[in-house]
């Protein structure tokens, strides 16, 4: 596995053959490094897809907001590579912040608050438009055929197809199912800050959203009710939800009662740790 540094040395590397020369599909898995079996997954998926397989790992200050944990963000880099080379990966595009960010990034994508100031972007002010501007400047850095990104987070997926379609980029999304340990909860470098007790508590968010989706594929379409049920059974458990949201897929917007291809989405503090998750139903 080739690791660069600079946007320059992807470039050279980009056209040479063996490493996406234009002939060959590209596939772009980008992360914040840390990485655990979920990332890995998508790894092993880019594999399958392409003739070389290109992952990022760069923490984006533009998608975290003063006093969120960017600069407790775990940094692995070690851990990381050898991680990335095991599963395949041909090249490690890893910038040093000054490398992406020489001058305050002063264009930014903003994506429609129907889309990013709901949800994760109602409690997240800005971090869509912080995900949305790195990706679309790792695109254009790395000018990928193929993309790929978790469900996990799953409305940062939708903002990502929505802006290449907008921006009618020639690059496929696709999409990696979510992760899990053993006992339901996905799987997310934040889990890191669990202490014990609250890594044992943790997989009832998974839990919880397991009961509404069963409870929608019988039938039940008092959404609010459901939601609201799966809140205090969180709260009532030493959690402080944010949301638990029944939405419809596609857009993320409300459903009515006979739309179908919908999904919970769910984020809640267990601490200080804030943990999301959704389960399509
Ligand atoms: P990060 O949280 O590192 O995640 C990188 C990719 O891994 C994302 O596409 C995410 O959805 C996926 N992922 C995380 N946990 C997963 C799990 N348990 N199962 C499957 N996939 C999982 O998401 C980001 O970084 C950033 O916002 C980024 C897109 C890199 C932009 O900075």
């Amino acid at each position: 596995m080739q690791i660069c540094r600079t946007i320059a040395e992807l470039r050279a590397l980009r056209s040479a053959p063996g490493h996406g020369a234009r002939e060959e599909r590209m596939v772009l898995v980008p992360t914040m490094g840390n990485l655990h079996e979920g990332h890995l997954a998508l790894m092993r998926q880019a594999r399958e897809r392409a003739v070389c397989v290109v992952a990022t790992i760069f923490v984006n200050r533009l998608q975290f907001r003063p006093g969120e944990d960017f600069d407790a963000y775990p940094r692995t880099f070690a851990a990381d590579c050898a991680q990335l080379e095991a599963a395949g990966v041909d090249l490690l595009f890893a910038p040093v912040e000054a490398e992406m960010y020489p001058r305050p990034q002063t264009y930014h994508i903003e994506p429609p608050a129907e889309q990013a100031g709901i949800l994760e972007g109602e409690f997240r002010p800005g971090h869509f438009r912080g995900v949305a501007t790195v990706v679309m400047k790792l695109f254009q850095i790395a000018q990928p055929d193929l993309a790929l990104f978790g469900k996990k987070d799953f409305q940062q997926l939708m903002v990502i197809r929505n802006m290449t379609r907008e921006f009618a980029l020639p690059i496929e999304i696709l999409a990696g199912e979510t992760v899990r340990a053993a006992d339901g909860l996905a799987l997310s470098s934040r889990n890191g800050y669990l202490s014990a007790m609250e890594r044992a508590e943790a997989p009832r968010l998974f839990r919880v959203l397991t009961k509404v989706v069963e409870a929608v594929r019988e039938g039940d379409t008092g959404f609010d009710r459901l939601e609201r049920e799966a809140v205090a059974e969180l709260n009532g458990h030493g959690w402080q939800t944010d949301y638990v949201a029944l939405r419809k897929k596609l857009d993320l917007q409300f459903p009515s009662a006979h739309d179908s291809g919908l999904v919970v989405l769910a984020a809640a503090r267990l601490g200080s740790t804030r943990l999301i998750d959704n389960l399509e139903v």
